[in-house]
């Protein structure tokens, strides 16, 4: 009888919903679609490093679909990161090969963002079978349209922010909510644009906050009785010990003299079950996976684009950040309308 494939999956990196369900997404089409066997590997890579790992069978895989966070654990433990226990000592990369050869396995499913697919494509350069899955509420995996993560973040965001129009207007306040998005400002964009917000600001824009007071005065002058102001994580200043809601609502109220308050939702926006959506594309990345290494097609990521499932070779993927552009339509649409981004450069006669 020829040998069962083997595949061993691990979740590395900033847990988010929808682990589970492109877990099970991989074992159930391994197991029930071609035969395979799987195993679970815990704490990312730290678990290959350190050889632990449970059987994956279907009945461990009952009922997780809608659960969140990850069954097998995730770290943020980086192989490849220089080591100091001198170079007697096995290296974590010598470590994964050998313990990879002894839980024969055929396959490697790396589920994760950005670090976790930049370590899977140095694997792969070092012989081991990879195929990644783009994870992160984030979604600044690059070559992808959507990582699975980023939709039940920006309902948990979008949620919160309906929440403050109610307070805000009360008290007639301005309201600044910190959303998660250290690099990229994904979460800002669409939270900011789906739950209304007045002013949102990215890390990628460049932010002149006297344009942001004084769209606020205006708005404050023509009766507009509150104001919500959706910024990312990242746009507080590296020197700062304060967060980017800290930051930016003590500049508006310096500025303005008008009421402010600030709100950081943090990690909440990785907690819970995973949307419908998320659910979706989580499966359909696990099983896609699977089919590349039915094929052998290894060294490669699965990724969504225009609603298709496409592989794209790791080593167009690994390093690379997919950020928001001033020039993006989602950028556009808000400007138009009048949304302010705090950028120097104003399109229309109402904005920044
Ligand atoms: O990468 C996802 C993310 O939630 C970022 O948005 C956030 O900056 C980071 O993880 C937080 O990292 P940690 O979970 O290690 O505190």
């Amino acid at each position: 009888m020829a040998k069962k494939q083997r595949i061993g999956i691990l979740t590395a990196g900033g847990d988010c919903p929808g682990l589970n369900a492109a877990i099970r997404g991989v074992a159930k089409t391994a197991i029930v679609r071609h035969g395979m066997e799987v195993f679970g590997i815990s704490d990312g890579f730290l678990g290959l490093i350190n050889k632990e790992y449970i059987e994956l069978t279907e009945n461990r895989l009952s009922g997780i679909l809608t659960l969140g966070g990850t069954i097998l654990g995730t770290s943020r433990v980086k192989p490849f990161k220089k080591q100091s226990n001198g170079d007697k000592a096995i290296s974590k990369p010598e470590l994964i090969k050998e313990h990879y050869d002894q839980m024969g396995l055929d396959c490697l499913v790396c589920i994760g963002g950005n670090g976790t697919q930049k370590t899977a494509h140095r694997l792969s350069q070092e012989g081991l079978n990879i195929v990644g899955i783009p994870k992160t509420i984030d979604n600044d995996v690059y070559g992808t349209d959507m990582t699975f993560g980023f939709d039940s973040a920006v309902n948990i965001a979008t949620e919160a922010i309906d929440r403050l129009h109610s307070t805000a207007n009360s008290h007639k306040r301005i309201i600044v909510i910190e959303v998660m998005g250290h690099n990229a400002g994904w979460i800002a964009l669409y939270a900011g644009m789906a739950g209304g917000g007045d002013v949102i600001l990215i890390p990628e824009l460049e932010i002149n906050i006297d344009n942001v007071a004084q769209y606020l005065e205006d708005r404050a002058y023509k009766n507009k009785d509150y104001s919500i102001v959706v910024v990312a994580e990242g746009v507080s200043p590296k020197r700062k010990k304060k967060s980017a809601a800290e930051y930016i609502a003590k500049m508006i109220s310096e500025r303005t003299g008008l009421e402010t308050r600030e709100t950081v939702l943090g990690y909440v926006q990785r907690g819970g079950t995973p949307s419908p959506m998320d659910r979706i594309l989580a499966t359909r990345y696990g099983s896609a996976a699977v089919e590349l290494i039915a094929n052998n097609d290894y060294g490669k990521m699965v990724t969504l684009r225009s609603d298709n499932i496409e592989p794209v070779p790791l080593e167009e993927i690994a390093g690379k950040l997919k950020v928001v552009t001033e020039d993006h339509p989602l950028v556009m649409k808000a400007k138009w309308m009048g949304t302010c981004f705090g950028c120097n450069r104003s399109v229309s006669k109402n904005n920044d």
